[in-house]
């Protein structure tokens, strides 16, 4: 750092890099205040040098690796996303003595745990509170106020695109695809609209909240994952007949002190569940500890600028450090946690069926839960017509391999037509 300025390079300048600019330059002089130096942008690295920008040209390169190497920047903020080059840039930053912001999920989920050791060694601050619930404080906390805690279950909705999609078909009756392009041209999803629909986006941040948690890396292939293509405008309206709304959650279940199962999945969750009411492109996490009891934080999760005020702040951290001379305050999680599968779960669960409709077919589908002890708490059916009926079940509290043992079971009787969709419940 030179005598009063923090030297700063964005790499990236999209929906988060130009917010992150913009911020600093209309709140510059209380962002000075809080570090006690001025903090300037001094390269910003992008792809495409052909795209119009509100900067002058001379501050953008596409040559990303000069920014990383430049003795002339102290702190780096990765605004990429990805993998490479983000990985290998953010390790280069590291060895080269900058600090590193980063928003950048993926990256944090696959390779935080060597990331932020290469910058602890260094001294140096590794900090990531937009990766997670844009601009809500989660990272931070987990890290700090709430660590004297054993977290005994996580749960959240950690991502916007599928929050809004899922609170537009429940709010206006709409369907998925409608809603999805809705939520593209405003800029939530983001250009692969897999990551968010499929769930990787929230796999990859409920990964890192359980790393923190835990003190140990969540490995990735360990999450189980399902997205929400399944969910359709019918299976929100027999929920809401039955009490829920449906919600992308990341759970992360603590089973041991060093044992956890990590899961993404659409869920049903009671309307009565503080989830249950976080709409729109709003996140929340909700965290109950040993001691603190019941805890959640919610705020909007993506877009430009609540995005940019979680890199602020991070930045502001490394600034404050930086002018106390600090060693960085990366904090390190290992590897090695050890995980549950999906299958030992205790749940309970909707199904939709579709059926023939004739007697005794509620016999045999009764039978079929029987045979693998799932007890049945709910039920809703209607005739669809043309000798097909439709059912819809809740089940009490089962092990997950039973529940789906029994719907294997209905799946041989010649009575069920379909299965059309089955959905785990919380709350
Ligand atoms: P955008 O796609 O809007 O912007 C990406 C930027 O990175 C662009 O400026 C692009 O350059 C540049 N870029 C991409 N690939 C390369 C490359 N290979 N070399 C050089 N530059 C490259 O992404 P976002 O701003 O939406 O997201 C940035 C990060 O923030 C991601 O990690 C994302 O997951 C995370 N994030 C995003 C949120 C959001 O609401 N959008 C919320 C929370 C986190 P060019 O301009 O030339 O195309
Ligand atoms: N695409 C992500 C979302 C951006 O919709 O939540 C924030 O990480």
């Amino acid at each position: 750092m030179s005598e009063k300025l923090l030297r700063v390079a964005l790499l990236g300048y999209g929906t988060v890099g130009a917010g992150t600019y913009r911020m600093l330059q209309e709140n510059r002089i209380a962002i000075t205040e809080k570090i006690g130096f001025s903090v300037e942008i001094t390269r910003i690295g992008i792809k495409d040098p052909s795209k119009e920008r509100d900067l002058p040209a001379s501050m953008f390169t596409t040559d990303l690796d000069s920014i990383v190497a430049d003795p002339n920047v102290d702190v780096i903020i990765e605004l990429i996303g990805g993998i490479e080059p983000a990985a290998q840039l953010v390790e280069n930053a590291l060895r080269n003595g900058k600090s590193v912001i980063t928003a950048n999920k993926e990256l944090m989920a696959k390779h935080g745990s060597r990331l932020v050791q290469i910058a602890k060694d260094g001294k140096l601050d590794l900090h990531y509170e937009a990766a997670v619930g844009g601009g809500i404080p989660l990272i931070q906390p987990l890290k700090h106020q709430l660590a004297g805690n054993d977290v005994l279950k996580m749960m959240g909705i950690l991502n916007g695109t599928t929050n809004y999609i899922l609170t537009a078909m429940q709010q206006d009756g709409a369907e998925f695809g409608d809603v999805l392009a809705e939520a593209q041209a405003k800029g939530y999803a983001e250009a692969d609209p897999t990551n968010d629909v499929d769930g990787f986006d929230t796999s990859y941040k409920i990964a890192i909240l359980g790393s923190i948690a835990f003190g140990k890396q969540v490995p990735m292939e360990a999450v189980y994952r399902e997205g929400i293509r399944k969910i359709t405008k019918l299976d929100i309206q027999y929920a809401d007949m039955l009490g829920y709304r449906i919600k992308l959650l990341g759970v992360i279940d603590a089973i041991t002190d060093d044992r956890l199962r990590a899961r993404v999945h659409p869920a049903l969750i009671a309307k009565d569940h503080p989830l249950a009411s976080v709409n729109g492109v709003y996140n929340a996490l909700w965290i109950h500890g040993d001691f603190v009891g019941d805890v959640m934080f919610s705020g909007r999760g993506a877009g430009s600028d609540p995005t940019a005020s979680a890199v602020i702040g991070d930045l502001i951290d490394v600034g404050r450090n930086r002018a106390a001379n600090g060693p960085g305050s990366a904090l390190p999680y290992g590897l090695g946690m050890q995980t549950e599968p999906i299958d030992t779960l205790v749940a309970r669960y909707y199904v939709r069926l579709n059926v023939v409709d004739r007697p005794k077919v509620l016999g045999h589908i009764a039978l079929a839960f029987g045979e693998f002890d799932v007890s049945l708490a709910a039920m809703e059916m209607r005739t669809l017509g043309e000798g097909k009926g439709e059912i819809v079940f809740l089940t009490h509290p089962c092990v997950e391999a039973d529940f789906r043992g029994a719907l294997a079971a209905m799946e041989r009787d010649a009575v069920t037509s379909s299965i059309e969709t089955w959905i785990r419940v919380e709350g």
